[in-house]
């Protein structure tokens, strides 16, 4: 098993960049399946996720070449429409490839992805939109299967802006004949950004970033290629190491003006925040405050994959903090390992109540999820002492190399591989 080693309280200092965004990579690596040719990504994080959405392609017949963080992906012939049930239970996000699948073969099959620790996450809405669509979508033990001949473009309407079932509906409409109006869409960065690289093969949409999204069907032109943005929530999670350990870095490649409820919330916490272009430098204050309501929801407001984040940063801000968590229902997991560290925080329901003397103690902890693992390093490095954050692969589904980042702002952190070896130093 994969555990990290924290020893606590050094002040982070210096400067790094930021990775490429995972949420916002993956769902162009599914509409690269719409490109009958050959997709050129450059800063790609190499990051889990995106080594189990290679499979994903790769099973379907598309080929993959890495060099570093750049990737072609060559869908010029597909052998297969079956999405590897391997990958679907790796990773929930292989939901998305259907969508894309189905407009270039007319037929696409997965399996229900499951629910995970953060909640019970369904894909009804996904599933949802392809049949508004008129694709004919048949579930099945757990098999969703989708079927298509040749589908007209239509008017499709979503009962709350998800953010994945929006990326699917689009990439889906491409393959319809004529225009596809898409209502209540999710209006995240990732959205902008898959449009964006949609444009560059040709593919026109109209409206990315509002909640009404028009998709143009067609055949993509050109050889695309694009640059993923900075990840908006590995960038917040460094600046929320730095805070909490009293230090201040500067962070280059950042996604800044899509960051702005982040950079707010660490204002709100008596951080000195400076931009200037991609780049973002926090100082952060001696004493963080306490935030007396921060509530996630969907974009433009505080997203909740910084929720977990900023619930350690709270535990080290004397007084009293309350979080409400509005898009997963099971997200608070996080705090009863942040108590193994002597925070106080009560869960009731969506709400979290911590109560902080400002201190946390080292401790023996778990990753529960990808943020949450993230969320009890911050806590570490700013802990008194020794921490050991177990099942570390969680955090690896999302962050590049946080330790190395880690390390060279200065941090005291280290991998270990194996709970005896632990012991071993431990002893
Ligand atoms: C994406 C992000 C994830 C982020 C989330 C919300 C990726 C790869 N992942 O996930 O990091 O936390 O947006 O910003 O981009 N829901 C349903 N039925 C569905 C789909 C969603 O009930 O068919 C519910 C979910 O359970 C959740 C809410 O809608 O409660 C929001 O989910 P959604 O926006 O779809 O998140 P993802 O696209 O899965």
């Amino acid at each position: 098993m994969n555990d990290i080693q924290i020893l606590g309280k050094i002040p982070l200092y210096g400067e790094i960049s930021t990775q490429g965004s995972k949420n916002a990579v993956l769902p162009m690596m599914a509409a690269s399946l719409l490109h009958r040719g050959t997709t050129t990504l450059m800063n790609v994080p190499c990051i889990e996720d995106v080594s189990c959405m290679v499979g994903i392609l790769e099973k379907l017949g598309a080929k993959v070449a890495r060099e570093g963080r750049q990737m072609t992906i060559d869908a010029s012939c597909l052998d297969s429409c079956e999405i590897s049930l391997d990958y679907v239970r790796k990773m929930r996000s292989s939901i998305m490839v259907l969508g894309p699948l189905v407009a270039r073969m007319g037929q696409a099959v997965t399996h229900y992805p499951g629910g995970c620790s953060i909640g019970k996450r369904p894909v009804d809405y996904h599933v949802q939109l392809l049949r508004d669509l008129g694709l004919t979508v048949t579930e099945e033990d757990g098999r969703i299967e989708v079927k298509a001949d040749r589908y007209e473009g239509t008017e499709l309407s979503l009962c709350f802006p998800s953010v994945g079932a929006t990326e699917n509906a689009i990439m889906a409409a491409v393959g319809a004949r004529g225009e596809t109006v898409i209502r209540g869409c999710a209006r995240e960065p990732e959205i902008v950004e898959l449009c964006c690289f949609l444009a560059k093969m040709g593919i026109e949409t109209l409206g990315a970033g509002s909640g009404t999204i028009r998709v143009r069907g067609q055949r993509s032109r050109k050889d695309p290629i694009y640059r993923v943005c900075g990840d908006r929530i590995a960038a917040g999670t460094y600046l929320a190491a730095a805070a909490v350990t009293g230090g201040e870095i500067c962070l280059t490649d950042v996604p800044v003006s899509y960051m702005d409820t982040t950079l707010r919330a660490l204002c709100a916490c008596g951080c000195l925040i400076m931009t200037e272009n991609d780049r973002v430098r926090l100082q952060a204050p001696k004493v963080l405050k306490p935030l007396s309501y921060l509530e996630t929801a969907v974009y433009p407001g505080f997203p909740t994959d910084m929720q977990s984040v900023f619930l350690a940063m709270l535990c080290l801000a004397p007084g009293e903090s309350r979080i409400r968590e509005t898009i997963f229902e099971g997200r608070f997991e996080t705090a009863a390992e942040l108590a193994h560290m002597g925070a106080y925080i009560e869960v009731k329901e969506n709400c979290a109540r911590i109560v902080s003397d400002g201190r946390l103690k080292g401790a023996q902890v778990t990753a529960r999820d990808l943020r949450g693992g993230a969320a009890l390093i911050v806590a570490g490095l700013a802990a008194e002492g020794r921490t050991v954050v177990k099942e570390c692969d969680h955090v690896d589904r999302g962050y590049e190399d946080i330790i190395t980042d880690m390390r060279q702002l200065g941090a005291s952190v280290e991998r270990i591989r194996d709970t005896k070896a632990h012991r071993n130093m431990a002893g």
